[in-house]
C-alpha cells in the first residue's frame, strides 16, 4: 500500500473565498465546466480558471519535492494523467532536461493549447483507457483528475495507473476529514463527480488495488 504524503507542500495557496465561489455557481455552470473546453481553462471564472496560463510560481516549487521523493533522474520517466496543458511537465523537463515527459488529458482544447515544448508528448485520452503499453512509466502522476469519474470509471483509471506504471504513482483527489471541510468543498467544487471521506478514500484503493501515493485536495 502506498503512503499518504503531501508532496505538494510547496504548492502556493489559493487566496480565493471558497464559499463566495461556491455560492454563485449553478448546475448549468458545472455542466458547461465538465467539457473541459475553451470555457473551462480560458473563460469566465465561473466555468473553471478563467485563463490557464503558465506561471512559474505554481509548479517550479513543486517539482524539486518529487524529484527527491521518487529518486527522478535523466533516467527516469514520467507520464502525467490529466496533464492539461502540461504546465507540470514543462517544469519537470526544466528541472531535469533529459527526463523522458508523457501526458494526457481528456480535454482536446488544453492539449491543442498545450505549451509547445512539452505538447509533442501529450496525447488526447481519457484515464480510464491510458495509451501506453504495460509498465512502461518510472512515475504516473495524477493531480486533481481521477475524482472527475464516477466511481466505476474511477476505479478504472486507478487500475488503469497501476498497470502502466513500474511501480510508483501519486495522486491527489478531493477529500475531506469532517463535516466543515465536506461543506467546504461542496461549495468549491465545480467538476469532480466522486469527493469523499480521507477513510472512504483509503478503503477504495484497498478494494480496487491501487498500490500508489496519495494525497487530499481540501479547500
Ligand atoms: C487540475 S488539472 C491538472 C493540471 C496539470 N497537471 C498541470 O500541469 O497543469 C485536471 C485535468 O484533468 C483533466 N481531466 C478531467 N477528466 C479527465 C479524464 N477522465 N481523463 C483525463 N483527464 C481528465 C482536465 O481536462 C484537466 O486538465
Amino acid at each position: 500500500m502506498g503512503q499518504e504524503i503531501d508532496l505538494l507542500v510547496n504548492y502556493p495557496k489559493t487566496k480565493r473565498n471558497v464559499e463566495e465561489r461556491g455560492a454563485t455557481k449553478t448546475e448549468e455552470d458545472r455542466a458547461i465546466a465538465r467539457q473541459f473546453g475553451k470555457d473551462f481553462f480560458d473563460g469566465d471564472r465561473r466555468h473553471g480558471y478563467g485563463g490557464f496560463k503558465y506561471m512559474e510560481r505554481f509548479w517550479t516549487p513543486v517539482v524539486p519535492t518529487f524529484q527527491n521523493y521518487y529518486n527522478l533522474t535523466a533516467s527516469s520517466s514520467i507520464l502525467d494523467v490529466g496533464a492539461a496543458k502540461g504546465f507540470m511537465l514543462y517544469d519537470f523537463k526544466r528541472l531535469i532536461p533529459n527526463i523522458q515527459v508523457a501526458g494526457c488529458d481528456v480535454s482536446d482544447y488544453a492539449i491543442q493549447h498545450a505549451k509547445e515544448e512539452v505538447k509533442p508528448f501529450l496525447k488526447v485520452a481519457n484515464a480510464t483507457h491510458l495509451p501506453y503499453d504495460d509498465n512502461s512509466f518510472d512515475l504516473v502522476i495524477s493531480i486533481n483528475t481521477v475524482h472527475n469519474l464516477e466511481k466505476e470509471d474511477l476505479a478504472r483509471a486507478l487500475q488503469e495507473i497501476e498497470r502502466v506504471s513500474r511501480g510508483r504513482s501519486f495522486i491527489t483527489v478531493d477529500a475531506y476529514h469532517n463535516d466543515k471541510e465536506k461543506e467546504l468543498m461542496y461549495h468549491w467544487n465545480l467538476t469532480a463527480k466522486t469527493i469523499m471521506h480521507v477513510n472512504e478514500w483509503i478503503s477504495f484503493f484497498k478494494e480496487v488495488g491501487y498500490t500508489g501515493d496519495y494525497y487530499w485536495f481540501i479547500p
